[in-house]
């Protein structure tokens, strides 16, 4: 049998950190933190952790920041103002060791060998240490860490000590570490803890156990709560091995205490062994769909596996009342709020690889409707506008202020402005629609979502005296500009979610009378939607330029070459208001229209907008790269695409100190794995199945697997063929460069790329 404390073998599937820099500690416990969508737990070392202090950003911070974190954990604490907050979770991995009772420290100067190994396909962490203390004592440890992929509650640790010296008189503590947690504790027995936050009333309940063994014999342990403690006498090179299982369980209303002990007992009977094994398998599984093989480009190859591993980690499908953070479970960057991040750039990994935690994560924005509702009427809006920072209700959540630079409050108007999310929301929901056929969830919820986002838009897009219909007011999501007039972005994102309204309730009526019933849409009111549909002001001039906004062209063009190596953003390099009041564009605007609606403009018209826009972006924002990389693809310029794809690709996985602290850049590496499928293999999953193929010149060859309206499929594409699979599910049709080819389960196609007209054909393009 493998050792399980060994990583997979092939580089290709882990990412090695060796060594131990202080300065990028708090980076790479966010990149090789695990997750399973309920627990995240950062990469922090389990034992002689410190503190160590460091000072990325001129403050003395701890060099560690060890968090975990229980999705939909919110609480809003005693802060100014007091928006809520991701709480972090008791640190359930701590080990104290002590040799000869000194407890042994975090010191770069003792530590011999350092590796940590995130095991990409298994979905853990294994690190390993060899560390002398300040007496020459030198211990020896291995350890695996795991939160379940099989059973969400569970987490796993494994830990393998060797002390190099005889008669050392050792201690190790399993302590379950509540500090910094806020959480108030409400019952502490030595097998389970269980916590509240204070004002939202959430309970949290961990149960755990763990044994020693030496020598296969179970040492007696000390007891505490959730605190086993062992003692021993060294002899030279003697392995012992600490096994802890928790469970975890979050009670919004109830005591989840019970459920977590019945947890914590099912795994504690199976062991930790099945525990990995059934772990594995999950994952095993998870990568059969989420996995996309380059040839040609090793680093690629890594930068997909990682975003995909993220991906995986992030997502819960059995939970439909939480949905994933800016940073995912993997730091406290952004509070953990919910933005469109999710749905533009995470959904279409989870439409294609994974339908069910697409389906949880609609699902959270159909249970937060009411918050949505109350924010469009209170306003005097009709239909929902979704919260621009969305916790557990679905009520805005976005802090009205924040201390700035200079040490004063400044407004945050995203939270008021920021309205394209209720089209986001609704342009995820008609994606997966399309792409699975999933009648019960447009009928229970779907619809209800286009539906009143849609019934939002045609009462904020006003009449005007012109005739026309106008957005004033808003953020785009070029967050440089606030309080403009007819963003082009939020207009056409508006015009495309009333249309889906007019459809979804046509299909409704033809197809689900009771739910045509149901929603009260009616006839005049559809007529409504029909007129301003049409009146909605686009900002396209003759020539098919959009203005990002009104106004927009007569700003300052400041040249964006003149700062080139600039790592700062550009409102921290010149004068904020000078920035505010230019030409310069924070993240992909315009550009993401042109992403996100392929369709709307013809293919020449999309180049000139392209190019006008790009050369003005700042790429201030994690989230802008990886939608000029889609459009630059779709527009047959996959060496520009691959360009943006690399340089959002560094976000995560570069070596610059601080990029990562808060944690991973999820919409970032959700954009990655749609570059890859939606740009360069060219898939779209409309009513038809299409793929428009444009390969990067490095890329000889790519495989990927999509899942459609139940089925599944493989293709493996180089610069000539496209061959594909229908692996599952009934006969079917698929477009090659706009041409229908017939698929017949379980028989392969191979089909020439070569002369077919590779622009030819668009039909069937969704996203
Ligand atoms: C970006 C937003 C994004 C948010 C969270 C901001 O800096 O401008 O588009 O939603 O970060 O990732």
């Amino acid at each position: 049998m493998t050792d399980p404390l060994h990583p997979t073998a092939d580089p290709a599937w882990v990412m090695a950190e060796d060594g131990f820099d202080p300065r990028r500690e708090a980076d790479i416990e966010a990149r090789f933190a695990i997750g399973n969508g309920l627990l995240g737990v950062r990469a922090a070392r389990a034992a002689s952790r410190g503190p160590l202090w460091a000072t990325p950003m001129r403050h003395l911070h701890p060099t560690a920041s060890p968090r975990s974190y229980v999705a939909g954990l919110f609480d809003s604490p005693d802060i100014e103002p007091p928006v809520p907050v991701l709480m972090s979770a008791p640190d359930w991995l701590r080990l104290i060791i002590r040799l000869d009772g000194q407890t042994l420290r975090l010191d770069p100067a003792g530590l011999l060998v350092h590796h940590r190994r995130l095991d990409l396909r298994r979905g853990l962490l294994i690190v390993e240490w060899r560390q002398r203390d300040a007496n020459g004592v030198i211990a020896r440890l291995r350890t695996l860490r795991l939160v379940s992929q099989a059973e969400r509650a569970i987490g796993l640790q494994w830990a393998e000590l060797a002390i190099e010296q005889d008669g050392i008189a050792v201690t190790v503590e399993a302590v379950f570490d509540p500090a910094a947690t806020g959480l108030e504790i409400l019952r502490a027995t030595p097998d389970l803890g269980l916590w509240r936050s204070g004002l939202s009333g959430r309970q949290l309940a961990i149960a755990g156990d763990a044994t020693l063994t030496r020598d296969g014999i179970a040492l007696p342990a000390a007891r505490g709560p959730l605190l086993w403690s062992w003692s021993w006498t060294s002899q030279a090179g003697q392995i012992v091995r600490i096994e802890r299982l928790m469970a975890a369980m979050r009670g919004d209303q109830a005591d989840p205490s019970a459920a977590a002990q019945a947890a914590l007992a099912g795994a504690s009977a199976r062991g930790g062994g099945e525990v990995l094994a059934a772990h594995q398998a999950a994952w095993a599984t998870r990568w059969a769909s989420a996995d996309i093989e380059i040839e040609g480009d090793p680093e690629a190859q890594r930068a997909l596996r990682f975003a995909a591993y993220h991906l995986v980690a992030a997502a819960n499908p059995d939970d439909p009342h939480v949905s994933i953070g800016a940073r995912a479970l993997t730091g406290d960057g952004y509070l953990g709020h919910v933005f469109w991040d999710t749905e533009i750039y995470l959904l279409p990994f989870y439409t294609i690889a994974w339908p069910e935690a697409a389906r949880a994560l609609l699902l959270y924005r159909f249970h937060t409707l009411d918050g949505a509702r109350a924010k469009a009427a209170a306003k005097g809006w009709r239909g929902a506008l979704y919260a621009w920072e969305s916790t557990d209700t679905g009520y805005e959540t976005t802090p009205e202020s924040v201390i700035g630079p200079a040490g004063v409050p400044v407004e945050v108007l995203s939270g008021k402005l920021e309205q394209h999310i209720s089209a986001d929301v609704a342009y995820a929901v008609w994606q997966y629609w399309r792409a699975t056929g999933d009648a019960a969830f447009l009928c229970q919820a779907g619809a209800e979502i286009l539906l009143e986002t849609a019934r939002f838009w045609v009462s904020r897009a006003v009449p005007e005296a012109d005739g026309r219909r106008h957005i004033r007011n808003v953020i785009g999501p070029d967050e440089y500009h606030e309080g403009i007039d007819d963003n082009a972005f939020t207009n056409l994102m508006a015009r495309w979610n009333i249309e889906r309204g007019i459809e979804v309730a046509a299909l409704l009526r033809a197809r689900w009378p009771e739910h045509w019933t149901r929603l009260a849409i009616d006839a005049a009111e559809l007529a409504e939607w029909q007129a301003a549909a049409a009146a909605i002001v686009t900002g396209q001039d003759e020539t098919g330029l959009f203005e990002q906004f009104t106004g927009y062209h007569a700003l300052e063009d400041i040249d964006l070459a003149a700062f080139p190596g600039r790592t700062a953003p550009m409102d921290v390099v010149l004068p904020r208001d000078r920035v505010h009041a230019s030409q310069i564009i924070k993240q992909a605007d315009v550009v993401a229209l042109l992403a996100l609606l392929p369709d709307a403009v013809p293919p020449t018209v999309q180049a000139l907008n392209f190019h006008h826009y790009a050369p003005r972006c700042a790429h201030d924002s994690s989230l802008s790269h990886t939608m000029h990389a889609l459009a630059a693809a779709r527009l047959g310029d996959p060496a520009t695409a691959l360009r943006h794809f690399r340089a959002s690709a560094a976000i995560d996985m570069d070596d610059r100190p601080g990029r990562s602290t808060e944690g991973v850049h999820i919409a970032s590496l959700g954009g990655l794995w749609q570059v890859a499928m939606l740009g360069f293999a060219g898939l779209s999953l409309g009513e038809t199945l299409a793929f428009t193929p444009r390969l990067p010149p490095e890329w000889t060859a790519m495989r990927l697997r999509t899942h459609w309206h139940g089925r599944t499929l493989h293709a493996r594409i180089t610069h000539d063929t496209l061959t594909v699979t229908l692996e599952y599910g009934a006969a079917m049709s698929v477009l090659v460069n706009g041409r229908p080819h017939d698929l017949a389960p379980g028989v392969p196609r191979r089909l020439s790329l070569r002369g077919s007209g590779k622009t030819a054909g668009r039909q069937g393009v969704l996203f």
